[in-house]
């Protein structure tokens, strides 16, 4: 037996837009543990809750004031003990997010430093220098934020801070004794507590060039979505992995200690899929996100080279690939792949596929119920991206949007009647409400359910082998699943006759009839099939039970 995450499905609670148990609008840590029954049936592992911990929110909880305090809007660490413990006993693991690459401007080592003053031991907790130009009024370098505008601030005394995000969101700096020592008290901290596991933050950022030197030019066309190759300087340093093979020393103590094994995953923005393995090599991270397969197109070629190449380099270092299409970040795949219609069913298929994958699967809230990203009115967008970017980013506010649980109007049984959340739901999802998916056997939910129950249900899914099948056209994704051998004289069993699992998903404009004999398990979109000859319609995904040869 492995450990419990190779083939877990973790499910992101983003906590603001879950469930607010209060009348503040704000989804909270009450409204997480009262929706432990629906994640039980849903038929998730585990979640993993995004920061909780007292922050001003310029950037929604990623700014931490305090990483080992709960913030008043969420609750406190009473309610996060019920929470875990309720999550507990529900079966569902719980993952904790660490922020380690800054904190809040309110921490108060930065205030501290603020006030210190240049060339004080308080100063060096963090990353000041001096400007360039004639009266220092420069940046020291041409680091962008990822948010947009300059990556450095200048403090009323003329020295400058770096922020690779907002400016309130200073870089701490992790040569420093002191932040290191600092965060592995926050991780024993959430230790002691119970959790099972972190999620880490930009673990691809936290240790930076010394020298600054500046990056190259941005391309013409602005900074792709992974920034490494563009900003070379900041991103997928060498110096960060002795960081990981730190937090995992200390979770490996605590498992000799209790026998409890506890997962390391990493939010690693990297590429190439074998500098990514790096994050995940023996003594580091358990897992990092294969952000690849996030970042493919609707294509079944695109989908087949990044996990392919994802599952070859993680391979290498001994570790499985964890799969991800969305998270509070980007852009929802019902509305990335297309939208109306045509994208909810790509985003069906996809979501089939990606449970057939062997591994671990993170879900984002809202995918299961196949939710489309919200154009949210100006007037009302919050992140932080949308002023920065000088209006041109709308930012992501429209992934984020509360969930919709029940009822014909919002708040959809998001908060209380008449409480408005914190971003506008739009009218007319009351047909995408959990409880009226519930209930309809065609429904997102219900399909997601049902492909989480089979994946529990079947050995061959979860861990194991994937064998590409090379029968199918190139538009057509094709892969087995199989079975692993039995013990003798197991008995026959409702797959008895199959020699695994087949996923096959199509990318392609039209009907495709491929000839598999076998048994049709789920499919995303109807499909027909006489149980030898598959007539796949475009943008749909089947799980069949292949006879044997
Ligand atoms: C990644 C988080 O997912 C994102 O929401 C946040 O803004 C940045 N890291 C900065 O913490």
């Amino acid at each position: 037996m492995g450990d419990w995450w190779l083939d877990a499905v973790l499910y992101e609670v983003y906590i603001r837009s879950f469930t607010d148990s209060g009348s503040d609008g704000v989804g909270d840590l009450a409204g997480i543990t009262s929706r432990l029954p629906y994640l039980r049936d849903l038929g998730v592992d585990g979640i993993w809750i995004t920061p909780f911990y007292r922050s001003p929110m310029a950037d929604h909880g990623y700014d931490v004031a305090d990483h080992r305090a709960v913030d008043p809007l969420f609750g406190d660490l009473a309610t996060f003990d019920t929470l875990l413990a309720e999550a507990h006993r529900h079966g569902l693991k719980v993952l904790v997010d660490l922020v380690p690459n800054h904190s809040s401007n309110a921490h108060p080592a930065f205030r501290a430093a603020l006030a210190a003053g240049a060339g004080s031991p308080e100063r060096d907790l963090y990353i000041f220098r001096d400007g360039r130009g004639a009266d220092g009024d420069e940046p020291p370098n041409n680091w962008v934020s990822v948010f947009g505008g300059p990556a450095w601030t200048r403090a009323t005394d003329g020295q400058w801070y770096l922020h690779l995000f907002a400016p309130e969101q200073p870089d701490w700096n992790w040569r420093h004794p002191r932040v290191r020592d600092d965060h592995d008290a926050t991780v024993r901290f959430w230790l002691d507590r119970g959790v099972d596991g972190f999620r880490i933050d930009v673990t691809h950022g936290l240790i930076k060039n010394d020298l600054l030197p500046d990056n190259p030019p941005p391309p013409s066309d602005g900074i792709p979505f992974f920034r490494e190759r563009a900003e070379p300087h900041h991103w997928d340093q060498e110096g960060v992995h002795e960081i990981y093979q730190r937090w995992r020393a200390i979770v490996e103590d605590y498992r000799r200690r209790d026998g409890q094994a506890r997962v390391l995953v990493g939010e690693t923005w990297v590429a190439d899929p074998r500098r990514l393995a790096r994050y995940v090599r023996p003594d580091e991270l358990h897992l990092t996100f294969a952000f690849s397969l996030l970042a493919a197109s609707w294509s079944a070629p695109a989908w087949r080279t990044a996990i392919a190449a994802d599952l070859a380099a993680t391979a290498e270092v001994g570790a499985p690939t964890t799969w991800v299409l969305a998270n509070h970040d980007v852009t929802r795949p019902a509305s990335r792949y297309g939208s109306g219609e045509s994208g909810l069913r790509r985003a069906r298929a996809a979501l089939l596929t990606l449970l057939a994958l062997p591994g671990p699967v993170f879900l984002y809230q809202g995918d299961e119920l196949g939710l489309p990203e919200v154009d949210v009115p100006p007037a009302h967008r919050q992140d932080p991206v949308w002023e920065r970017s000088g209006h041109s980013r709308p930012g992501r506010d429209g992934c984020r949007v509360p969930l919709p649980w029940s009822g014909r109007e919002a708040p959809y049984g998001f908060s209380a009647d008449g409480v408005p959340p914190w971003l506008p739901q739009p009218d007319g999802w009351a047909e995408l409400a959990a409880a009226a998916q519930a209930s309809d056997p065609l429904s997102t939910l219900v399909l997601a359910r049902g492909a989480l129950a089979l994946r529990r249900a079947l050995p061959m899914l979860g861990a194991g082998l994937l064998r590409w099948r090379d029968d199918t056209p190139p538009t057509v994704l094709a892969f087995d699943r199989p079975s692993p051998p039995g013990p003798p004289g197991t008995p026959p069993g409702p797959f008895s006759g199959a020699t695994g699992l087949t996923c096959v998903m199509s990318t392609a404009g039209t009907d495709v009839d491929l000839v598999i004999p076998g048994r049709l398990v789920l499919a995303s979109s109807p499909v027909g099939y006489d149980g030898t000859t598959l007539t796949l319609p475009p943008d749909t995904t089947v799980w069949l039970a292949p006879h044997p040869g």
